[in-house]
C-alpha cells in the first residue's frame, strides 16, 4: 500500500469510530447534574468483546466516582444524557452526541443491586426496559442525534422497590460485518426506585452473557438492512 493510501485508510478507520459516553441523567425532564449518579468511563472508545466484563457497565471511570443514588418511582422517565466526551456537551460538534452516520440502536436495562453504590457489578441479574432499535428508516442512534444526546426509558411501574442499577447503551454497527466488530458505549447510573408494594418479577439475563458473538444484531450489515434485530433479550413489561 502507498503511504498516501495508508494514511486515507487510518483517516476512514478513524472516523467509523463512534465515541460517544452516557455521563448524565434526568428524571422526568430534571437533569440531575453531570456525573451524578453515573459511572462516567474517562474514555469515549468502544467496548467490543461482549465476553469481557467491561461490557457490564464499561471501564476506567472518572475519580472519584459519584456516591449519589438517584431517587425515582416506578413510572418515572429516566433520560440517559449521551455526548461525544465524558465531560458532556462542550459545544457545536458535528460528531456530538455521535456521528450520525455510525448507526445502531439504543438500549437500557435495569439490575437489582444490594447497594447501588456497590463497585461489584459480575454475577448482576438485568432485565431490559427499553430499546430502539430500526424501523426501516430510522435507528436509534438517529433518534438520539436529533434529541441532542438524550433516550428516554420508563422505570417499569411494577418491579419491587430498591436499589438498582441501570445500564443504557448505544451500539454502532458500521464496523460490524464480522466480530468483533460492533462498538458498545454503555454506561452504569445508581438509582434508588420506589417500586410496586406486590411487584412482578422479571425474566433477566447475565453480563457478560446476554450478547454472543453470534448473537442477532452483533453481526450485521448495515448495507441493504430491511429489518434488523435487536440483540439481548425482549423487553420486560408490567
Ligand atoms: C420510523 O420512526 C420515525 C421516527 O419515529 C418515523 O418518523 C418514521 O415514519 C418511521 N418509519 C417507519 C417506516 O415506520
Ligand atoms: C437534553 O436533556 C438536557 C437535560 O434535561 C436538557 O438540558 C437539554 O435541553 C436536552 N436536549 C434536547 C435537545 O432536548
Amino acid at each position: 500500500m502507498q503511504p498516501k493510501a495508508l494514511l486515507s485508510f487510518v483517516v476512514l478507520a478513524g472516523s467509523a469510530a463512534a465515541k460517544t459516553v452516557f455521563s448524565a441523567i434526568s428524571v422526568n425532564g430534571v437533569d440531575q447534574g453531570h456525573g451524578v449518579g453515573v459511572r462516567v468511563p474517562s474514555s469515549n472508545n468502544a467496548i467490543t468483546d461482549v465476553t469481557s466484563n467491561n461490557i457490564i457497565c464499561n471501564t476506567g471511570f472518572v475519580q472519584p466516582v459519584s456516591t449519589a443514588v438517584i431517587p425515582v418511582k416506578g413510572g418515572d422517565k429516566i433520560t440517559a444524557q449521551f455526548h461525544h466526551y465524558s465531560a458532556g456537551y462542550l459545544g457545536p460538534d458535528p460528531s456530538d452526541p455521535v456521528d450520525p452516520t455510525n448507526k445502531g440502536p439504543v438500549l437500557a436495562y435495569l439490575a437489582a443491586v444490594p447497594s447501588a453504590t456497590q463497585s461489584t457489578v459480575t454475577g448482576l441479574k438485568w432485565f431490559k426496559i427499553g430499546e430502539i432499535g430500526y424501523n426501516g428508516s430510522q435507528w436509534g442512534s438517529d433518534i438520539l442525534f436529533i434529541n441532542g444526546g438524550n433516550v428516554t426509558f420508563t422505570i417499569p411501574p411494577c418491579i419491587a422497590s430498591g436499589q438498582y442499577l441501570f445500564r443504557a447503551e448505544a451500539i454502532a454497527l458500521q464496523a460490524a460485518t464480522s466480530y468483533p466488530g460492533a462498538q458498545f458505549y454503555m454506561s452504569c447510573a445508581q438509582l434508588s426506585i420506589e417500586g410496586s408494594p406486590s411487584p412482578k418479577s422479571p425474566s433477566t439475563v447475565s453480563f457478560p452473557g446476554a450478547y454472543t458473538p453470534s448473537s442477532p444484531g452483533i453481526v450485521t450489515s448495515l448495507f441493504g438492512l430491511s429489518s434488523y434485530t435487536t440483540p439481548g433479550p425482549s423487553v420486560f413489561t408490567c
